[in-house]
């Protein structure tokens, strides 16, 4: 690789440490219980050193009734951020990790290892240093589309992890070429890439319960920000954004919702776009509930969508071609309403 190159992928590569937190992984994972009993869970972006996936789905083994637990993690160079450890300094491999080399982990049983009379961080540490448990060093670079990842995903039952930001669109193509159940965090701006949209216009995709802020451990690398980054009274660096998302293709409650809608069409509010035969409609909540026509909503509203209530039609936002499933009038894109272009919008239609 050049060095203009390998500079661009390092740089590329460091905007994706971003590790989630233990609670926003709880706080997700507590409407997917049934999905997982005899299941083989695979984390496959996930140091099982540093991954709260990891973390909580070892500490979880036995409560969600799992079948096998596989966590791969892919080599990085050590000069782009430090690593960050689940034990603390004293761990055996420590050495080893801060070079970062690519690990598989698989468990099939966790026990109360200390006795303590219940299974807790310390007992997965146990595991982990144990034969049962101890990480394997991968033959290739741990990469989530090298064959012996691919492999292990063969094996798998349902994927559930945070992948990089700047594969997203590989990383979901994969799960779906290999038609694996999945629960991922991902950008909301994702929901508009040409790869994405189509999957969630077909229900083969939807976004799963919590949607917009999340703060994230950064490593201490990032480069500090103005806004939404801080280091907290142990030093550790943060950074939230505001627009992030689990993608899923497990069944949930939340999809069966219907968004109650109170307001009343009329033309003078809901005016007709220039160029497609939609109305505008600025906010999720103002959706009316006697349109029978398409309506161009916010792209936020695919995180309240029911298959059941509406129907995806198209998606315009601006640069984005060939999504609307309902032709332009005047050959442009994007939503135009008196010669102004709105912000994307994606189209529904009442069932
Ligand atoms: C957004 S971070 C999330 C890490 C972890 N899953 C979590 O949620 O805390 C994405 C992780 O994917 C790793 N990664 C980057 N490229 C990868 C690849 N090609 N295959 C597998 N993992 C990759 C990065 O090193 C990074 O740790």
């Amino acid at each position: 690789m050049g060095n203009n190159k390998a500079l661009g992928a390092a740089s590329k590569a460091k905007q994706d440490e971003f590790y989630t937190q233990l609670s926003d992984i709880e706080n997700e994972l507590k409407h997917y219980k049934e999905h997982f009993k005899g299941k083989v869970v695979f984390c496959n972006c996930d140091d099982p050193y540093e991954s709260n996936f990891f973390k909580y789905f070892a500490m979880n083994f036995n409560h969600l009734e799992l079948k096998k637990l596989i966590c791969t993690c892919y080599a990085t160079s050590p000069i782009m951020y430090k690593q960050l450890t689940l034990f603390g300094e004293e761990e055996e491999l420590c050495e080893e990790i801060t070079r970062k080399k690519p690990y598989k982990i698989e468990i099939t049983e966790v026990k109360d290892l200390n006795g303590d009379g219940a299974v807790d961080l310390q007992d997965i540490e146990l595991l982990l240093k144990s034969v049962d448990g101890k990480p394997e060093l991968l033959k290739g670079d741990g990469d989530f589309r090298s064959d012996e990842c691919v492999e292990l995903l063969k094996q798998a039952d349902v994927v559930v992890t945070n992948p990089p930001f700047s594969l997203f669109r590989e990383y979901v193509a994969q799960l779906i070429e290999y038609d694996k159940k999945f629960l991922i965090i991902g950008n909301q701006n994702a929901i508009t890439y040409k790869e994405i949209f189509p999957l969630l216009k077909d229900n083969k995709l939807w976004i799963g319960y919590k949607s917009g802020d999340m703060a994230f451990t950064v490593p201490d690398s990032y480069t500090a920000r103005e806004t939404r980054f801080w280091i907290d009274e142990n030093g550790q660096k943060w950074r939230s954004m505001g627009n992030i998302c689990w993608y899923t293709n497990l069944d949930i409650q939340k999809r069966h919702e219907n968004l109650i809608l109170y307001r009343n069409y009329n033309p003078e509010e809901y005016p007709t776009y220039d160029n497609y035969n939609a109305i505008e409609v600025g906010k999720v909540s103002e959706i009316p509930e006697n349109y029978d026509g398409v309506m161009g909503v916010p792209i936020t509203f695919m995180s309240k969508h029911n298959p059941e209530q509406f129907k995806i039609v198209g998606l315009v936002a601006g640069n984005i071609r060939g999504l609307a499933g309902i032709e332009s009038k005047t050959g442009k894109d994007g939503p135009y309403i008196n010669g102004k272009l709105k912000y994307g919008r994606i189209f529904i239609q009442r069932r």
